[in-house]
């Protein structure tokens, strides 16, 4: 089997996540621990997204939110729940979209790049287990169909990790 995915090559940016989809399900459906396949999801998103700095995730840890595996520079190891988008997407359990993080009440800058910011908690077997974060250069980097596309590769790494 070759681990390389092929970069993909469209415009249509509903096309795109269904092809970015296929690639996540042929990746993660191979193997089942929840650090492998979120460390091979950091690199699959990290270069295959456009405008993007920073891809990583931060899982449930005694209480707060520590880093896990990610794509891109050195990042804070620990945020408490209810802070920063990371923590209030987790807190809230809701995806958090912020077309401009300065804006942001409570926003922790790790990557000073970093412009705009879309968080997806992540659930496991019904528990919530930490987040998806994703970075961008660019103010409003990230739309609805972004939204749903990514959320729906979130899903894919949920269930890929879930023990049935
Ligand atoms: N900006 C995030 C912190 C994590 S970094 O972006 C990698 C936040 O406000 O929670």
């Amino acid at each position: 089997m070759s681990l390389k995915t092929t970069k993909i090559n469209t415009e249509d940016k509903n096309k795109f996540y269904k092809l970015l989809a296929q690639q996540a399900e042929g990746l993660l459906s191979v193997e089942n621990n929840l650090i492998a396949n979120a460390a091979n999801l950091s690199s699959l998103l990290y270069h295959s997204l456009d405008q993007v700095n920073w891809v990583g995730f931060y899982l449930l840890n005694n209480d707060e939110l520590v880093l896990g595996p990610f794509q891109g520079h050195v990042a804070c190891t620990r945020i408490p729940i209810g802070q920063g988008v990371c923590g209030a997407a987790f807190s809230q359990n809701t995806i958090l979209r912020v077309a401009d993080v300065s804006a942001f009440k409570g926003h922790i800058t790790c990557d000073s790049a970093s412009a705009s910011e879309i968080v997806i908690p992540l659930t496991i077997n019904n528990h919530l287990v930490g987040v998806l974060d994703i970075d961008s250069p660019n103010l409003n980097r990230f739309d609805p169909e972004d939204q749903q596309g990514l959320q729906a590769i979130a899903d894919i790494f949920c269930q890929s990790v879930a023990t049935s």
